[in-house]
């Protein structure tokens, strides 16, 4: 299995000569759908995960509410977002930065629970990225309407991680265009428990999501029609 996956999959030149193998390193390559040389949907990884990742997500809103932020344009986003770990993404008329505390509060940010980073550092070594250790962790809430226009993350300072970007409850189109603003973006449609990793020659691809259409799914009774995205970063 290994080898038919490294033969025709290039996302594993990115394992950085590291030979721990990790427990995904047998998932079988239809488990993982390719987006570019270092970028991958893993459909349903992060399925394992919901009991624990439920209650901690409530947990870091609870100390750190979410919030619609205002771009330096003076637009307010439709997503809101909160953040967990040492820092968390922030934006206002003066720019976007990463911060050590939340603005709102003044308080650090909450920690990043255990259950997150693990799925993190378990997506990333099945995209063939090992040993990810995401420092920030943005969480987005979408409700219906809700859409975040074609970006790239490159806040952080080390683009030679990954990102890795988990969606919770309802479906949504995700956008994978190119290294160009103008490049065409691929519509990926994204699932309840799918996870998209993408790092290497793929870190500054721009990505957006489509606005978010209502649409029933598996955790309607406990989150409402709407979609979390965890979104894990090496910022510092
Ligand atoms: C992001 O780009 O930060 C979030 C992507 C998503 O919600 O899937
Ligand atoms: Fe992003």
């Amino acid at each position: 299995m290994k080898n038919t996956a490294a033969a025709t999959d290039s996302g594993r030149a990115h394992t950085g000569g590291s030979s721990s193998l990790s427990l995904f390193d047998d998932l079988p390559r239809e488990a993982r759908e390719p987006l570019g040389p270092g970028a991958f949907v893993l459909p349903g990884f992060a399925l394992p995960f919901v009991n624990e990742l439920l209650p901690a997500i409530d947990a870091v809103a609870g100390r750190a509410p979410f919030r619609h932020l205002v771009t330096p344009g003076g637009f307010t986003m439709s997503v809101a977002l909160t953040n967990c770990g040492a820092l968390g993404w922030t934006s206002d008329r003066r720019g976007y930065r990463y911060s050590a505390t939340d603005p709102d509060t003044g308080l650090p940010w909450p920690p990043m629970p255990a259950s997150f980073a693990r799925l993190a550092r378990e997506a990333a070594g099945a995209a063939g990225f090992e040993n990810f250790a995401p420092d920030a962790c943005l969480v987005n809430r979408y409700a219906p309407g809700a859409r975040l226009s074609l970006h790239q993350d490159k806040d952080e300072r080390d683009h030679g991680a990954p990102i890795v970007s988990v969606s919770l409850g309802m479906p949504a189109v995700f956008l994978f265009g190119g290294l160009a603003r103008g490049d065409k973006a691929a519509r990926v449609p994204l699932a309840h428990g799918d996870v998209v990793v993408w790092g290497g020659e793929d870190r500054l691809r721009y990505h957006g999501v489509l606005p978010l259409k209502e649409a029933p799914h598996p955790l309607l009774s406990q989150l409402g029609p709407i979609r979390i995205n965890l979104t894990f970063r090496k910022a510092a």
